[in-house]
């Protein structure tokens, strides 16, 4: 059997956790394969709204299997906190949830250099979600991290002790005030929740689930404009966010990979500092932040909101290869006369189409105006009953990207969804 890839086209959040949740009936197993708990995934169902961070969406129905890909960072503390939030919810996960030993640990020594080190750049923060994403994937590459599978080793305590020291080195340089004790109990304790899970070499795993005709679906996390080599770096994240992603983060071969679903917003939001061309910085703005609820799942913090971007967009479905598209929070363009997209960019003088290498800070937009819808479409479960407004939108985006939109999602429970196919 083959791997689809579920992953987000924009700036993150596009609504991953609830589709994933949504489609797990098709598939045996769900897998993260990059980012950490800086994700905040939202699933809701039976008038409960659940927050993942580390855990895949799949995780509430048992029949399925999760697997956490050796591309993640995993933070114990805030992992042990998922665990018992599920598990309060009556879902026993030691069945069915596996870590591959290959993945990194965040250690508290990284949370506390992430902040020292946003804390050291001024007005040029990225933005982080301060949760110890950039400096451990900087020891992943450097050769100094420390694995899942090393902590059943007998000299796991030195090398923590090791990067620890490192760590606080870099931190006094950087004036950052320190309190560990406390810090390094709560990751231990953390550490022992780890252990009670099946730790396994992932790649082995999926590989053989995918031999025994078992069903994929690899659930990324961020969006591709946060992608460590194509978004708008330096106000990246640390990972690579899309679909090659998902090889070198799970260890399957691209030729297993079957479509690849490209979720986005009917519009566009941010959170953190970096470029963002059709951000609305006025009453528009806040009126969708208001009706779209734009708060930060992890953090909590507003997120900054524009009209759709179809050049970042039509980026990063080259990027993925998307295969088909899914478009989400269309109820909260509800109400508006007109709306607006950018299909292009003028650029240093010119007309462009693509994503500047540069600076994407220093290219205007240029908009098409599409007529809205007035009615309220959360109710509707078919694609006929949609107002023909929000038909032809979708339409324009087909034509736009050359990618049918397959769903479209009309609020954030399980059924508020409609095929378009
Ligand atoms: P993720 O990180 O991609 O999983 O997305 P988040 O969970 O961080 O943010 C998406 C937010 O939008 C969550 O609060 C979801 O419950 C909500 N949501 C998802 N789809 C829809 C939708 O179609 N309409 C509305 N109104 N909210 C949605
Ligand atoms: P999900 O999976 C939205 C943003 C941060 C910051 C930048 C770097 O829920 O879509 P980091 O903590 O990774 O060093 O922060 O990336 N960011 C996200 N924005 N959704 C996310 O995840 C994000 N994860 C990181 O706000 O701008
Ligand atoms: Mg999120």
């Amino acid at each position: 059997m083959k791997v689809d890839v579920l992953l987000g086209l924009q700036w993150g959040d596009e609504g991953k956790g609830k589709l994933v949740d949504a489609l797990t009936m098709g598939y045996d197993v769900i897998a993260r394969f990059q980012g950490g708990p800086n994700a905040g995934h939202t699933l809701e169902f039976e008038g409960q709204k659940h927050i993942l961070h580390t855990i895949p969406s799949g995780i509430f129905h048992s029949a399925k299997i999760n697997l956490i890909g050796n591309g993640l960072v995993i933070d114990p503390v805030v992992f042990r906190k998922e665990v018992d939030r599920i598990s309060g919810y009556g879902f026993n996960m030691t069945k069915n949830l596996f870590i591959s030993k290959k993945s990194h640990l965040i250690l508290p020594t990284h949370r506390l250099l992430d902040a020292a080190l946003e804390n050291s750049k001024g007005t040029g923060k990225i933005g982080s979600t301060l949760k110890g994403i950039g400096p451990t994937y900087t020891d992943k590459t450097g050769r100094d991290g420390i694995r899942i599978g090393d902590i059943d080793l007998p000299d796991f305590r030195i090398k923590y002790e090791a990067l620890r020291d490192t760590h606080l080195e870099k931190i006094k340089a950087l004036n950052f005030p320190v309190d560990l004790e406390p810090l390094e109990k709560e990751w231990f304790e953390g550490i022992e929740v780890i252990r009670s899970f099946t730790l396994v070499n992932g790649e082995y795993l999926v590989n053989q689930w995918l031999s025994e005709g078992k069903s994929v679906l690899a659930e990324g996390a961020q969006g591709s404009m946060l992608d460590i080599d194509f978004g708008s770096y330096p106000f990246v994240t640390s990972s690579s966010t899309t679909c090659a992603g998902a090889c070198t983060g799970l260890g399957i071969a691209p030729s297993t990979i079957r479509d690849v679903i490209g979720i986005f917003k009917a519009y566009c939001t941010r959170v953190g500092s970096g470029p963002f061309p059709t951000e609305l910085v006025d009453e528009t703005g806040e009126r969708l932040r208001e009706m779209g609820r734009e708060y930060g799942s992890t953090t909590g913090r507003p997120r900054r909101c524009g009209w759709l971007d179809l050049v970042a967009l039509r980026y990063a479905i080259m990027l993925n290869g998307v295969t088909r598209l899914i478009m989400t929070k269309a109820d909260v363009l509800s109400g508006f006369d007109t709306l607006r997209v950018a299909t292009s960019y003028r650029y240093k003088g010119e007309i462009t189409r693509e994503v500047p290498f540069d600076s994407l800070a220093d290219v205007e937009p240029i908009f098409t105006e599409l007529p809205g819808w007035k009615s309220d479409i959360r109710q509707i479960r078919h694609k006929e009953e949609l107002p023909q407004e929000l038909r032809n939108y979708v339409s324009f985006i087909e034509e736009q990207t050359g990618v049918p939109v397959t769903v479209i999602s009309v609020g954030p429970d399980r059924e508020e969804t409609v095929s378009n196919t």
